[in-house]
């Protein structure tokens, strides 16, 4: 079977290297925030990301969420993360999961989607996270007025915006490069 290749970011790999979503728990020093000796990373997806790949393509292009995921997945083994890919449309949801990483001191990576312009409650949330990485995949400067101001960002660590899916990838180095760092 031909294996499958991803064409963003600077880490191409193939899906098939990923044999599964998840990394089975062993002992460490660390219960917390580590996997296996791997240090564990969060990346939360907002509304309407569970339909990359079908929607509006021109903007979000044609990969789908789950092709993300395994991405991400193996991307993160290679810089000795383990990563969780979780999405959701329901905002308390991410809320919630936003809370378990500010209790567990997990790192994210934030797409907020559209709750990025408007939601205080997933502002507030993020506030509480030591390391948030903000993603989108579009350029949202370059995109409607109420798109270019993100009620999040002064509350992340950076905000990655414009380079596609590849921006996910450059976030999870930016994680893994700041291991060990104070994170206030
Ligand atoms: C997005 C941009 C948001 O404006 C939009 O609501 C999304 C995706 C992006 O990744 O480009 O859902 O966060």
């Amino acid at each position: 079977m031909r294996r499958p290749t991803f064409k963003w970011g600077w880490a191409a790999l193939s899906a098939e290297r990923v044999t599964s979503g998840r990394i089975t728990p062993v002992s460490t020093s660390d219960p917390t925030t580590r996997i296996a000796g791997m240090t564990r990373v969060l990346v939360l997806n907002g509304a309407n990301l569970g339909r990359l790949g079908k929607r509006q393509p021109e903007i979000y292009g044609s990969t789908t969420h789950q092709q993300l995921a395994d991405h991400l997945i193996s991307t993160g083994a290679g810089l000795r993360l383990a990563v969780e890919v979780r999405q959701t449309d329901l905002e308390g949801e991410l809320v919630g999961w936003l809370h378990e990483a500010a209790d567990e001191g997990i790192a994210v990576v934030l797409n907020p989607a559209a709750w990025t312009h408007y939601s205080i409650a997933v502002a507030d949330a993020v506030a509480q996270v030591p390391v948030v990485v903000e993603v989108h995949i579009s350029n949202i400067h370059a995109r409607e007025e109420f798109r270019r101001h993100s009620v999040i960002s002064p509350y992340v660590r950076g905000v990655i915006c414009g380079l596609g899916l590849g921006g996910y990838d450059l976030a999870l180095a930016h994680v893994a490069a700041s291991i060990g760092e104070p994170t206030a």
